[in-house]
């Protein structure tokens, strides 16, 4: 039974959770590493999205991965590209800040599936709308998410991280203070003015959306929807940082 797990290199401690994690389920595990230009809005992004091919080889093989596959373009879109569309969950949020982005994740993890045939695919939970979005797809891989790893002060691990200039790492953790601020609060309504408040008291915090909604639509939560998850996306330093926390006990 082979694992495969899907990214786009600039590998770091979460990607390793995902390979270990992988190799509890089986001996054979593939990443894979492509920097899917569908998914950006533009061609100066992919063009500068972080590449480490080196250390990525390192750090996968460090954490149990059997197979490093690098394909190039023409492997993953041999001749005309069929686009596939995301399900409804991917128009909003995410998906409405970065149009089209859905729809070429699942362009590409349909093709990478196609190719590698695996039986599972892990994922972060740290993108978990991207995580919705692909198990709407509804493909015959069993999709597996695996929980966000956090740096000591609970910034998300991110590729993007290493673009924060150091003012912008110090106040990075916003994002998280403001979720876990907010986990227990008896409402909705509480929890998100919890959010908001601290959020607005960081000043370099460029948000873009805060918002606690239904993990299986991602509609907005009311106190009886019974999955509730901050989802919270912005800007430090021009960088974008997203993350997300299950709301509740
Ligand atoms: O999360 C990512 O790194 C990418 O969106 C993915 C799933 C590898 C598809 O390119």
């Amino acid at each position: 039974m082979s694992v495969l797990i899907p990214t786009m290199g600039a590998l770091h401690k979460g990607h390793q959770a995902l390979i270990k994690r992988a190799r509890i389920l089986s001996k054979e595990v593939v990443v894979s590493i492509f920097v899917n230009p569908l998914q950006f809005e533009n061609s100066a992004d992919a063009a500068n999205y972080p590449r480490t091919p080196e250390r990525d080889i390192e750090l996968a093989t460090l954490a149990g991965a059997t197979e490093i596959w690098m394909p190039d373009y023409d492997e993953i879109y041999p001749g005309e590209i069929k686009k596939l569309h995301a399900v409804a969950i991917g128009d909003v949020f995410e998906g409405a800040s970065r149009p089209g982005h859905f729809d070429g994740v699942v362009t590409v993890v349909n093709r990478l599936f196609e190719i590698v045939k695996p039986e599972i695919a892990i994922f972060g939970e740290k993108d978990f709308q991207q995580l919705q979005v692909i198990r709407a797809m509804k493909s015959a891989v069993e999709i597996i998410g695996v929980s966000t790893v956090r740096e000591f002060d609970g910034l998300a691990l991110s590729s993007r991280n290493v673009r924060l200039s150091e003012n912008g790492r110090a106040s990075a953790n916003v994002i998280y203070r403001a979720m876990a601020a907010a986990r227990l609060a008896p409402t909705v309504a509480i929890a998100q003015e919890i959010i908001n408040t601290t959020i607005s008291t960081d000043s370099g915090f460029k948000c873009d959306y805060a918002a606690i909604v239904d993990e299986n639509d991602f509609s907005l939560a009311t106190d009886s929807t019974n999955h509730k998850r901050a989802i919270i996306a912005g800007w430090i330093d021009g960088v974008r940082l997203i993350d997300n926390m299950r709301m509740g006990a």
